[in-house]
């Protein structure tokens, strides 16, 4: 009865999303057409050859398991694999189908590829004010990770929309390069606990935008850094999708020492970049021990739509 999603089903999914995540729906704002082509392009032939060929190779990028029943799905859960965990989300049954034990069916499912896939944990996260999915997961073993807020800020898109380079860039500013990476992980790393770290630690490659994931979600991707004595000091990156009304920023980066006057220009600089191109507000999923990013966040006119938990446990066999 589980068995991997198809492509053929996108707008089903689509339908089964609009109705199971009303909050995060409403604020992204997925639109139709284009979350169509994305699904198509994610599992185009030449894609599905290579998620194939990884999962021949052992290292799986994502599962998608779905519930069918009378022909149509009316369950899903996703299962991407990080360097030490399997992150489990898309957890939803359809309403006339719940209590029948397909959710639980399917985080089985996901542990147990996750399990396969060596990973030591799986982990999730969950709105903090939704009680049966937190009850699910607390019957299953999970434990409390962290606190993730969900931030917002809207934004009085440019008319028309004028995508031309914003020049020059403030002070101290520049657009990000993959040799400033190392120094900014070094930075990032410093502000996750150990016991985050353990479960989910920096994924490096975070912060390298890349070309081709842009094409397949049909998106674009801004960088920047803030630099002082020649060393990137703070770091923010944020994406416009044709799939979305939302552009993502990525949790910033804020060094001990970046100059906060300098870190507020920095996060205008995206803010500016969205919204000249046409995008209705910024979404920035950011964990609340990152004191400073938090902060730079508020004074960049972020507010919290949302609070996570983020919940883990062993990915081994309870
Ligand atoms: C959360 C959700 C997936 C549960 O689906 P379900 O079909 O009811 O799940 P199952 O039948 O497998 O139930 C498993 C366990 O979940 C818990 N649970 C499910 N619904 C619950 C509720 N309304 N209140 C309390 N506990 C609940 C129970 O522990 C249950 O075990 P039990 O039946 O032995 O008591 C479903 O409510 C849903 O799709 N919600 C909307 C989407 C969503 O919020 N997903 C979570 C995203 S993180």
């Amino acid at each position: 009865m589980i068995r991997e999603f198809r492509p053929s089903e996108s707008a089903r999914l689509f339908e089964l999303l609009k109705e199971n995540f009303p909050e995060e729906e409403a604020l992204y704002g997925s639109r139709p057409g284009a979350w169509n082509r994305v699904v198509r392009r994610i599992y185009r032939w030449d894609v599905r050859v290579l998620v194939g060929l990884m999962r021949a190779l052992g290292r799986p990028i994502f599962r998608f398991f779905t519930v069918e029943m009378d022909g149509r799905i009316v369950a899903t859960t996703i299962v991407s694999f990080t360097p030490r965990a399997g992150y489990i989300s898309m957890v939803m049954v359809d309403k006339p189908f719940r209590g029948r034990g397909y959710a639980r069916a399917l985080m089985e499912r996901a542990r147990e590829a996750a399990e396969r896939a060596h990973r030591r944990y799986v982990a999730l996260d969950v709105l903090a004010d939704n009680a049966p999915a937190i009850a699910l997961y607390r019957s299953l073993g999970y434990e409390d990770l962290r606190e993730v807020g969900l931030f917002s800020r809207p934004l009085a898109p440019v008319v028309p929309v004028d995508a031309t380079p914003v020049l020059p860039l403030p002070p101290g500013l520049r657009p990000y390069r993959s040799s400033d990476r190392e120094a900014l992980v070094a930075i990032a790393s410093r502000a996750i606990p150990a016991t985050v770290a353990e479960v989910l630690p920096l994924n490096r490659r975070a912060l390298d935008s890349s070309y081709s994931l842009d094409r397949i979600l049909s998106s674009e991707s801004g960088s920047w850094v803030l630099e002082q004595d020649g060393a990137p000091v703070a770091w923010s990156s944020v994406t416009v999708s044709d799939a979305m009304e939302a552009a993502g920023l990525s949790s910033p980066i804020v060094g001990e020492s970046a100059d906060p006057a300098q870190v507020d220009a920095l996060l205008r600089t995206g803010v500016e970049w969205c919204a000249r191109r046409g995008a209705a507000r910024i979404v920035c999923q950011t964990p609340l021990e990152h004191r400073r990013s938090v902060a730079a966040l508020e004074r960049a006119g972020f507010s919290i739509a949302h609070r996570l938990r983020t919940l883990y446990r062993s990915a081994a066999h309870a």
